[in-house]
């Protein structure tokens, strides 16, 4: 349900080129996906951002996150995924960090290497040999973005300062398929 023929047509585009993640920036910007393109997928909440799954399929998984004012993530790696996020409304706030001190997980230290403010058709990416981020939105309105990720991520592991631990978090959906999931 709810698949437009744009968001057909990218999905389509994007599970051609599988083995070919150098295109998918490209194929972002060609197909400029609005929210209104997305609307089937686009949830808010009060208390999380969410997690919106489209699509997934042995190398891709596209979902639309939804972040009201003050939402944000954990710092998180991506467990070895690659991950593009394709703004599509409002913005966000990206900041990057070196690990260091591991494999001792308690003894890890964050080194910030990078911050940066991404708005509506700009794309930030990340993989695991570039560090550990977390994604914010620190502006008024509300935010939307589209992240794909290669492969999919079903887990990656978060840090916290206070107190100073890792941890493997599961990660889930709110949504998939426009379809709000239980529990
Ligand atoms: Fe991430």
């Amino acid at each position: 349900m709810g698949y437009s023929p744009r968001v057909q047509d990218f999905l389509r585009m994007l599970a051609e080129l599988a083995g070919r993640p150098e295109r998918v920036s490209e194929l972002l910007q060609e197909v400029s996906l609005t929210s209104a393109d997305l609307h089937s997928f686009i949830f808010f909440r009060e208390q999380f951002y969410t997690r919106n799954l489209l699509y997934q399929d042995s190398h891709w998984e596209v979902l639309t996150l939804c972040w009201q004012k003050g939402q944000q993530t954990p710092i998180h790696d991506h467990n070895g995924s690659q991950g593009w996020a394709y703004l599509i409304a409002g913005s966000l706030a990206e900041t990057i960090y070196e690990v260091t001190n591991l494999p001792a997980p308690q003894d890890f230290c964050l080194r910030q290497t990078a911050r940066a403010l991404f708005h509506p058709r700009e794309i930030s990416y990340i993989n695991d040999t570039m560090g550990v981020h977390c994604l914010a939105n620190t502006a008024e309105e509300a935010a939307i973005s589209l992240h794909i990720y290669s492969p999919l991520i079903s887990s990656c592991r978060y840090y916290s300062l206070a107190p100073r631990e890792t941890k493997i978090k599961t990660l889930c959906y709110y949504s998939a398929e426009g379809t709000v999931l239980e529990g």
